[in-house]
């Protein structure tokens, strides 16, 4: 009877420590910062809006710019992954135009550019894409020169999160209003490395709740 109530007293103290343990040592991680979903989300979504922006369906040709290939995952502040969150980008093209009627520049179009994209996560929460980098581009206010970023619209269970990505080094971050105005600035900041013609981008994004 007594070597049973130890045995049992052991198992108990060793659920304890799994139950207790990783609770202690673990860093909630900080959401990802909201930002302006800005005036260019697309007013009608293009027909074709798969995870490869560089080319268009029932076109022959590819997107100008430099190919990115942008992977990440979406977890909640616990850490723990966000299955079939939804995950939606729109940017500007290589020359700094987006394909939407409010964007009046004089930049050019690129008719092999998709422009915008959406997926659902898979079961560990990830996502990816295969677009190009964005031309930085003047907003038309003051000097402002918004640096090279990607919008991101994701919509997880209980939270949807509407922010801009953006490439580490450039100098335009560092004068950027929007980028500096996030309380978690560098967590909008991708990690990049080139890979041949193709510059890999990760970027994880934090839902509070998820
Ligand atoms: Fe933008």
């Amino acid at each position: 009877m007594v070597e049973r109530r130890r045995i049992l007293t052991g198992t108990a103290a060793l659920a304890g420590v799994a139950l207790v343990g990783p609770s202690l040592a673990w860093a909630a991680l900080r959401p990802t910062s909201t930002q302006v979903l800005g005036p260019f989300y697309p007013v009608t979504l293009p027909a074709d809006r798969d995870t490869d922006l560089t080319l268009v369906a029932g076109r022959d040709g590819r997107a100008d710019g430099q190919v990115v290939d942008l992977a990440g995952q979406i977890l909640n502040a616990d850490g723990v992954p966000v299955s079939g969150a939804r995950v939606e980008i729109w940017q500007a093209n290589s020359h700094g135009r987006y394909a939407h009627p409010r964007d009046r520049s004089d930049s050019a179009l690129d008719p092999d550019f998709q422009g915008y994209g959406v997926v659902a996560t898979d079961s560990e929460g990830r996502y990816g894409f295969r677009t190009i980098k964005p031309a930085a581009y003047p907003t038309g206010a003051g000097g402002w020169v918004r640096p090279p970023h990607i919008h991101f619209a994701v919509t997880g269970r209980n939270d949807r999160l509407i922010t801009q990505m953006y490439f580490p080094n450039e100098p335009l971050n560092d004068v950027d209003r929007l980028l500096n105005g996030a309380d978690n600035r560098d967590g909008l900041i991708a990690a990049v490395t080139p890979t041949g013609d193709v510059l890999g981008a990760t970027w994880d994004i934090v839902l509070a709740r998820g």
